[in-house]
């Protein structure tokens, strides 16, 4: 039996992989989530008697260290953070304490002999692109923004954590995921609800920025299989799609697919944190995953038709 705690596990992400992790029987899973952005309607189901929740910030060592002395976890997924270009921005403070939350989680990992922890660091640590696509050895960091800047700490107290006490870690850059249960923060959710709403979709300058797109189930079978199949250990891996989208057009494909009549209205470009582009050299990952990942339009359909998918 491996216990495994996931930290930000009530959010689309990690909800995602707590929900594929306690499909096995040998899991013992605890999700730790403030409920800040992350919603208890993203929990395993109960038909699963292998996991827990526990309302817990990460970021408070009384709470966290009282959950990780007493259980002695096997490995540990930090995913908790707060997200989202908007929120982040206009919270730099409560952004920068994620790096208690990070170093809470690694001291407590250390002392209580966790076997591996894995952190989901962002494409963002990338910043305004020095060259594209952005290769995890070769492409210089280029992080700004209070979100960058604690991602790209947060990765040095990793791979500093491995250097001087021996904790393995894997680090995950995670590139635009999106998925059934994403808050309305990101772009192809808050698309798709104004266009089944028939809203308009607002669009922040031309729409000539491009990003590419992961649906959540490829990102969460790569990090799968990254843990089950011992991969990427003491090194990081972007994990993302490759294929690059303009915003402009993805709204465009949003409305076309879902037969709406929105109509798609432009704001002023935001003042920072808004990149032009960025796309992974996902090499590594599409290596280790060993399929095509799942397109953007079939990503937007699989949406339409969930059933966790609610306006
Ligand atoms: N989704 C993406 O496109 C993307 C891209 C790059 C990186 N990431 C990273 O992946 C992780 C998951 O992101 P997501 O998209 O699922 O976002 P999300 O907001 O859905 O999930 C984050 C979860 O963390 C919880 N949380 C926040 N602060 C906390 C704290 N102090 N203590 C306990 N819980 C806390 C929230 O309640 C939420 O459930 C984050 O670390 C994020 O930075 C996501």
């Amino acid at each position: 039996m491996n216990k495994i705690l996931v930290t930000g596990g009530a959010g689309n992400v990690g909800g995602a992989l707590a929900r594929k992790l306690v499909e096995n029987r040998n899991y013992e899973v605890i999700i730790a989530d403030d409920l800040s952005t992350g919603s208890k309607s993203k929990l395993p189901s109960n038909t699963y008697k292998n996991w827990k929740f526990v309302h817990c910030d990460v970021n408070s060592y009384k709470e966290i260290s009282e959950l990780m002395l007493v259980n002695h976890f096997d490995f540990v997924f930090h995913y908790a953070a707060v997200v989202g270009v908007k929120r982040t921005q206009e919270n730099p403070i409560a952004v920068l304490n994620d790096i208690d939350g990070i170093r809470n989680v690694l001291q407590l990992s250390k002392n209580s002999s966790v076997k591996r922890v894995f952190f989901s660091s962002s494409s963002e640590v990338y910043g305004e692109p020095v060259e594209l696509p952005q290769h995890e050895q070769t492409t210089p960091l280029n992080s700004r923004v209070p979100y960058a800047v604690v991602k790209n700490v947060g990765e040095s107290f990793f791979r500093s954590y491995e250097k001087v006490f021996g904790l393995p870690y894997t680090i995950f850059r995670f590139f635009n995921t999106y998925g059934p249960n994403q808050s309305m923060d990101f772009v192809i959710s808050k698309f798709l609800d104004a266009a089944l709403r028939g809203d308009d979709i607002t669009i922040y300058g031309d729409g000539s920025q491009t990003r590419t797109f992961c649906y959540v189930d490829d990102n969460v079978n790569a990090c799968m299989k990254i843990f089950e199949e011992n991969h990427a250990l003491n090194d990081v891996i972007n994990i993302g799609g490759a294929k690059e989208y303009k915003i402009i057009d993805v709204a465009k494909t949003i409305i076309n697919i879902s037969g709406s009549s929105s109509k798609i209205i432009h704001l002023p470009p935001l003042s920072e944190g808004d990149m032009t582009r960025r796309m992974p050299d996902n090499t590594k990952m599409l290596k280790i995953l060993n399929k095509e990942l799942i397109s953007l339009e079939d990503g937007i359909k699989r949406m339409i038709d969930h059933p966790d998918f609610k306006m």
